[in-house]
């Protein structure tokens, strides 16, 4: 399994905040979903690997996209997530399948996938030399990699904006460390490359995407106090601190309140590469 920090973060607070949002989160990114469904279309691979799948969205769009000619399997670590997943194929008659294992070590059957992609799932491993060199075995010949993956926090003051606006009152909120796993952890595109490059991937293409995001502005204090380093800590606090941290965070998010929406750019790689 993932290093025991991911496992836990992922089969407890952020994996439940992941499953209690899961609409809210499928519809800020679904223009992510997209560029992946569509890129998936042109080459129409035959079996197709989503890792870090987490509750399904990308697995089961592709899926639909593909129909019957395709075999689309979603890995992850967590457990709720995969639950929510699994539950949501029934409900559609997917065919999709979906896997409970890591990533980084899983034993695939070698050669067995035409593509392997990724919605921001792939940022987390401890290992991520071993993590692609193992998805890379898992590749035929000419199987492309695909993956989105997030930008550097400066790229994105969005994403940083409640931790940075509630860090005065909560100092024990955790910094970003940079190259560390977590959701920075692949902003470096030198690193990226140069991981790729070790993991023998390749025909490796690294491009800056800036995408469009948007979200009901009722849904923004939840959204910023349930994920990230600040939700980490902010149940630990008393009362009078979280009123005041929610309050302090809502205001530092009102340059990106438009009426009654939330709009953001999303910094991103778009990360490319194939199995030789
Ligand atoms: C940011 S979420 C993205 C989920 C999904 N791709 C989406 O876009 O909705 C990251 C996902 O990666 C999964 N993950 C983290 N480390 C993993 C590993 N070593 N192997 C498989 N999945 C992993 C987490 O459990 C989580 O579901």
């Amino acid at each position: 399994m993932a290093s025991s920090e991911q496992e836990q973060l992922w089969n407890g607070s952020s994996g439940q905040a992941w499953v209690e949002s899961q609409e809210l989160l499928d519809h800020v990114l679904a223009p992510f979903e997209t560029l992946l469904v569509e890129a998936a279309a042109v080459r129409s691979p035959g079996r197709l690997l989503d890792v870090g799948c987490g509750t399904g969205s990308t697995t089961l769009a592709i899926a639909r996209r593909l129909g019957t000619s395709a075999r689309c399997t979603g890995i992850d670590i967590s457990q709720p997530m995969l639950a929510l997943a699994t539950a949501r194929a029934a409900r559609e008659g997917s065919p999709a399948e979906f896997i409970r294992a890591d990533a980084q070590t899983h034993p695939f059957e070698p050669a067995s996938f035409d593509a392997v992609m990724s919605r921001f799932g792939v940022m987390f491993f401890d290992d991520p030399v071993r993590a692609f060199a193992n998805l890379r075995r898992a590749s035929r010949a000419g199987a492309e990699l695909r993956c989105v993956v997030w930008r550097s926090p400066d790229e994105n003051p969005f994403m940083t904006t409640a931790e940075r606006a509630a860090a005065p009152l909560l100092p024990s909120v955790p910094p970003r460390v940079p190259d560390a796993p977590g959701q920075f952890g692949f902003a470096s595109s030198e690193r990226v490359q140069r991981i790729l490059e070790q993991s023998g991937w390749t025909g490796i293409d690294i491009q800056p995407i800036d995408v469009d995001c948007t979200f009901p502005e009722r849904e923004l204090t939840r959204h910023a106090t349930r994920f990230g380093p600040l939700a980490r800590v902010l149940d630990d606090a008393d009362e009078r601190t979280r009123t005041r941290v929610v309050e302090t965070v809502r205001a530092a998010f009102e340059p990106y309140v438009h009426g009654a929406d939330v709009r953001f750019v999303a910094a991103c790689w778009m990360i490319a590469a194939r199995a030789p």
